[in-house]
């Protein structure tokens, strides 16, 4: 029997991917760019097996066994590292013949799935990474992201720490629509973020039909598809300089704009609820208040915030969060603290 036991950390995306060209493959409508968060507070942690006497492959997720004979994501990983391990066992003999195993995965969230916090990300991406580890495969980052993109698409950015650029790509097979390093988790180790989780409920509407939605009804989309070339060079330049107040603008404004087109999609998408609001209302006022940017809000498919922010002003902005939005229903609750932080801790025997 051959086990792996990996973690992977969750990915923030700062200009938001929302919308594919091919359902099939995921590849995107656009470019996106994502901060990776520290492992040490949100991550998936994935334990597989390829034994001989598994004749097909099974998932447990958060302790619970999961049907998975129709999860063609899942399937469609698997296929893929698969097919790259027969190649090197039909290279060399004396391999084992892994391959044609069957794959046992235990996965646990230590976070609120499919709350909005990007556990499809940190999930897909800790079991490719795993099928790598435990196939032996001699691939590099990026083109794992490649497979990973086919498991989820923002999980392909979770695979690097980080500032992590998707890139849409041209080929129609996917073959450059890959994940690469902007810049390493260490060249700004000023910048923080705040996961204020203001619901852990499961979303009403998935990334994936509501993106699908998106593009089939929303007129707004074609807005976004013109200016988001230009935020991608923007905030590449941002975060090469350290250069926060450009880094803060373009997030807010990025997250506001995919929002807008969930609102233009026809019927509507609702992802954020009144707190959520309430809390880009109070970052709004708290940078009005000191004149500059102090910190930026971000918010994906649900109604919890990530907030950006230089690690000076951080204590500030935990007080007013706490104060604005105390213990209570809809409030946020949990309020996780993290760094941008290297990716996988690689616990393979
Ligand atoms: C709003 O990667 O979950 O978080 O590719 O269909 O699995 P699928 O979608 P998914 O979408 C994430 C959307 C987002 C923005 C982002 O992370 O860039």
């Amino acid at each position: 029997m051959a086990s792996v036991t990996c973690t992977a950390p969750v990915n923030i995306a700062v200009i938001k991917y929302w919308g594919k060209r091919d359902t099939e493959l995921i590849l995107p409508t656009n470019d996106s760019l994502s901060v990776t968060l520290s492992q040490d507070i949100l991550h998936s942690k994935t334990s597989i097996s390829a034994q001989a006497e598994f004749d097909q492959d099974r998932l447990w997720l958060n302790g619970k066994e999961e049907d998975i004979t129709k999860n063609k994501r899942m399937h469609n990983c698997f296929r893929e590292t698969r097919a790259l391990r027969r190649a090197m066992e039909e290279q060399d003999g004396s391999l084992p013949k892994l391959s044609t195993f069957g794959v046992h995965v235990c996965s646990e969230n230590n976070f609120p799935t499919a709350a909005g916090l990007a556990s499809s990300a940190s999930g897909l991406a800790a079991l490719v990474f795993a099928l790598a580890q435990l196939y032996k495969l001699p691939i590099d980052m990026s083109d794992l992201s490649r497979i990973a993109r086919q498991g989820s698409g923002s999980a392909c950015r979770s695979l690097f720490g980080g500032f992590v650029a998707w890139e849409t790509g041209k080929e129609d097979d996917g073959s450059d629509s890959r994940a690469v390093q902007i810049a390493p988790d260490t060249h700004w180790p000023e910048l923080e973020a705040l996961v204020c989780v203001v619901s852990d409920k499961k979303k009403g509407t998935s990334s994936t039909s509501g993106m699908q939605q998106t593009i089939e009804s929303s007129p707004l989309m074609q807005e976004r598809l013109r200016v988001v070339p230009g935020r991608m060079a923007a905030m590449t330049q941002a975060i090469l300089d350290r250069d926060f107040p450009a880094f803060a603008e373009l997030t807010m404004q990025d997250s506001n704009q995919f929002h807008s087109v969930c609102l233009d999609t026809y019927p509507p998408i609702f992802y954020l609820n009144d707190t959520s609001r309430g809390i880009i209302q109070l970052i709004h006022a708290y940078n009005k208040l000191h004149g500059g940017y102090k910190a930026a809000y971000t918010f994906d498919a649900g109604p919890n915030a990530v907030i950006y922010a230089p690690k000076e002003n951080m204590k500030e902005i935990i007080q007013l969060i706490h104060h604005y939005f105390p213990a209570g229903q809809d409030t946020p609750r949990d309020v996780y603290f993290s760094d941008p932080y290297q990716v996988f801790q690689d616990d393979a025997a």
